[in-house]
């Protein structure tokens, strides 16, 4: 009751952006009295936002806080189901461990978990995953698509359009992907898509998509054999990116190519994949757990795997690697 009267004022400041909304106003509009109003503005404010109120005219948020919180990635929030409901958490082991339990405690689809730190982060491969304090963009995705199992590995590259959509759209910047699911500047990796399976023989019960954006860290905030591999998007543009603009503007993306995904299939979406893929016609090391393949990327299959084509011509199907170009 009380997280819905608070994504309500939220709402209400999200859209009336620079105009006051009265105290009176405000109650009306979300249906409790002007004291619970002005109880949750002493909330806001204890969180870091700062609300100018005028005599006469009412309040309106002049100033959002640093760190993310559920609250100011709602102010101004444009989904239906997309990162509605979000679970914030100060310091983790992994969202993805956290996404895993509420998944089966039956949350809705599109229910989000963000931390503002990993203490052990889950990369591709079993590898680690290192995720700082204040600096990145740490969270997973809870989806419930009544898709087949086979095609699970589709939304990991449709995660990897949406985050490039978004970054394009807050950084300006111009993001490139290599496959599956590394987003990267510069030929140096600034996003990880970690897609895990909830299902029960051919039925998918969840899929939980971990995403790791390396957003404001400077190069020293990396361990010294990830600096010469990976970057951020502050040392990439030399601006301070807002998290929580970035996280929205993903969830915006997201929200729209599921639902394109859902109703027209993989197709449409491959094709924005492609414009943004690096790897296409290059020729390619893709390391899986028990193999090394060298070829050529003809392209991806309508599931989205990966197709190589050796030396000799033989065309792999590559399901997970890591790839060199
Ligand atoms: C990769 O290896 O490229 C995938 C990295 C995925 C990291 C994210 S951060 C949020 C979520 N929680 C985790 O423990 N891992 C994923």
């Amino acid at each position: 009751m009380q997280s819905e009267i608070r994504k309500k004022l939220l709402d209400a400041f999200t859209n009336a952006g620079e105009i006051f909304l009265s105290g009176q106003h405000l109650a009306e509009l979300i249906g409790c009295s002007r004291t619970a109003v002005w109880k949750h503005i002493e909330e806001l404010r204890k969180e870091g936002f700062e609300l100018e109120a005028v005599r006469n005219k009412g309040y309106r948020i002049v100033k959002t806080p640093e760190r993310i919180t559920a609250d100011e990635i709602r102010l101004g929030l444009a989904t239906n189901f997309i990162g509605r409901n979000i679970h914030y958490e100060e310091s983790v082991e992994s969202t993805q461990k956290i996404a895993h339990r509420l998944s089966n405690e039956d949350v809705p689809e599109g229910s989000v978990i963000i931390a503002e730190e990993q203490l052990s982060g889950k990369g591709r491969m079993n590898r680690a995953w290192h995720s700082p304090k204040y600096s990145g963009i740490w969270m997973s995705l809870i989806l419930r698509p009544n898709i087949p199992l086979t095609n699970a590995p589709q939304l990991t590259l449709l995660t990897a359009v949406a985050i490039v959509q978004a970054m394009e759209e807050e950084t300006g910047l111009q993001p490139v992907i290599k496959w599956p699911n590394d987003i990267l500047l510069n030929g140096k990796k600034v996003t990880g898509i970690l897609t895990e399976l909830q299902a029960e023989a051919d039925r998918i019960h969840s899929i939980i998509i971990g995403i790791g954006i390396n957003v404001n860290q400077k190069k020293e905030d990396f361990p010294s054999e990830l600096q010469e591999k990976a970057s951020s998007l502050f040392i990439e543009s030399g601006k301070l990116i807002s998290r929580a603009g970035l996280i929205r503007s993903i969830f915006k993306h997201f929200e729209k190519l599921y639902l394109l995904y859902l109703e027209q299939g993989f197709f449409p979406i491959k094709l924005l994949w492609e414009g943004y893929a690096v790897s296409i016609g290059k020729i390619l090391k893709a390391r899986t757990l028990t193999n090394v393949i060298e070829g050529k990327a003809l392209g991806i299959t309508d599931e989205g795997v990966l197709k190589l084509e050796d030396r000799t011509g033989v065309v792999h199907h590559i399901y997970s690697a890591d790839i060199e170009v």
